[in-house]
């Protein structure tokens, strides 16, 4: 027999993390949440609530508590089964902290000023920019190489953060031995970048002042329909991708995502049809595609003890995987093991 044919495939291990700091957006949903409900049958997946990483920006502390268990909710909602996946907050595994402070001594301060969202989030909360803001990159670096994780499913806008983990990663395993696995990202082909309503040129985000610019997974279908009848679009009626029609392009891609169609099929699908159409073709998709997710969450959001249960128990399930990388760093680097 071939050694070969005894080495059983070891089963991937993805993890993703989002942010409980708003209810959540289309972005998320199509640049994240929808991959992680596909993986959640091939891999071993951990998918957790970053509250840590929230507070880099002031939060009102009850809306925190609430965004937490909705985001939870949502990702229920949305298809993650709590028996299949590791769900959990970050604030309730503490390994998150103790490993985020060794990584920070092993992140350098010119790649962290580097950081575009460091750049961006200093510029708009520039009476804030605390050392949680800017060592934030580490945190997710903590979050990630803790579970030994091949794969990170995120948007294109974590792309970044992500390879300054692999960074990380890399240069312990120079000075340590091999200690962490390097992950890889996972990004998708269609939604990895969602972009605002009001301004197709902006990323669709949470924290956008202007509502009109972003479909939360919440909206109801008639504000779906006002919103995409207001997206912001060129002065020509063609729906096709091209130089000056981002937001027509923004408008397919949501279009695909929840459709499967490619951009030649929509085209032909709405040759001759003017903007006003399409428009309303892709808030009728969208409305159909999120109202299971807004029924499913209605009904979570009712059963909060059982929100408990899935935090609880996803909290020991990813303590105890966390508690081997961090007992292997701890004796890496030296501390003394009682
Ligand atoms: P967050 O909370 O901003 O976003 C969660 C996920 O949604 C994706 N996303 C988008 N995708 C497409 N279009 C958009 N407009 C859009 N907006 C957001 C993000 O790329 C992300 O995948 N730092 C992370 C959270 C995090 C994390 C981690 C992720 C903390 N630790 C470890 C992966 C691994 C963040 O702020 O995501």
């Amino acid at each position: 027999m071939n050694s070969g044919d005894i080495v059983q495939q070891r089963k991937k291990i993805i993890f993703s993390g989002i942010q409980p700091s708003g209810v959540l957006t289309l972005g998320n949903y199509l640049g994240a949440m929808r991959n992680w409900t596909k993986l959640q049958d091939e891999a071993d997946c951990l998918y957790c609530v970053v509250d840590l990483h929230a507070i880099t920006v002031r939060q009102v502390p009850a809306e925190l508590r609430r965004h937490t268990y909705e985001t939870l909710a949502l990702l229920v909602a949305s298809g993650l089964d709590p028996d299949k996946n590791i769900l959990f907050v970050q604030s309730h595994v503490p390994a998150h902290t103790q490993l985020a402070w060794v990584l920070n001594c092993f992140s350098m301060f010119g790649e962290l000023s580097r950081m575009t969202q460091f750049k961006e989030k200093s510029a708009k909360h520039s009476d804030n920019i605390n050392a949680g803001l800017f060592t934030y990159p580490t945190l997710m670096a903590a979050d990630i190489l803790l579970y030994q994780t091949d794969l990170v499913p995120v948007g294109q806008d974590q792309k970044q953060h992500l390879e300054l983990a692999r960074d990380i990663a890399i240069r312990f395993n120079n000075i340590y031995g091999e200690t962490f696995r390097v992950p890889e990202g996972y990004i998708p082909q269609t939604g990895a970048k969602i972009m605002s309503l009001a301004d197709p040129t902006k990323k669709m985000s949470k924290s956008d002042e202007n509502e009109n610019a972003v479909i939360s997974l919440l909206d109801p279908r008639d504000v779906i329909i006002r919103k995409f009848k207001r997206a912001v679009t060129d002065s020509g009626n063609e729906i096709r991708r091209g130089e000056g029609k981002e937001g027509i392009g923004n408008l397919m891609t949501i279009y695909s995502c929840f459709t499967g169609k490619t951009d030649e099929e929509i085209e032909r699908e709405f040759a001759g049809k003017g903007y006003g159409e399409f428009k309303m073709a892709v808030a009728e998709v969208t409305a159909d595609g999120l109202k299971p997710i807004q029924d499913k969450f209605a009904e979570l959001m009712a059963e909060k003890t059982y929100l408990e249960e899935i935090m609880k128990t996803g909290a020991e399930r990813a303590a105890k995987i966390a508690a081997r990388t961090l007992s292997k760093v701890y004796r890496k680097v030296g501390f003394v093991q009682i």
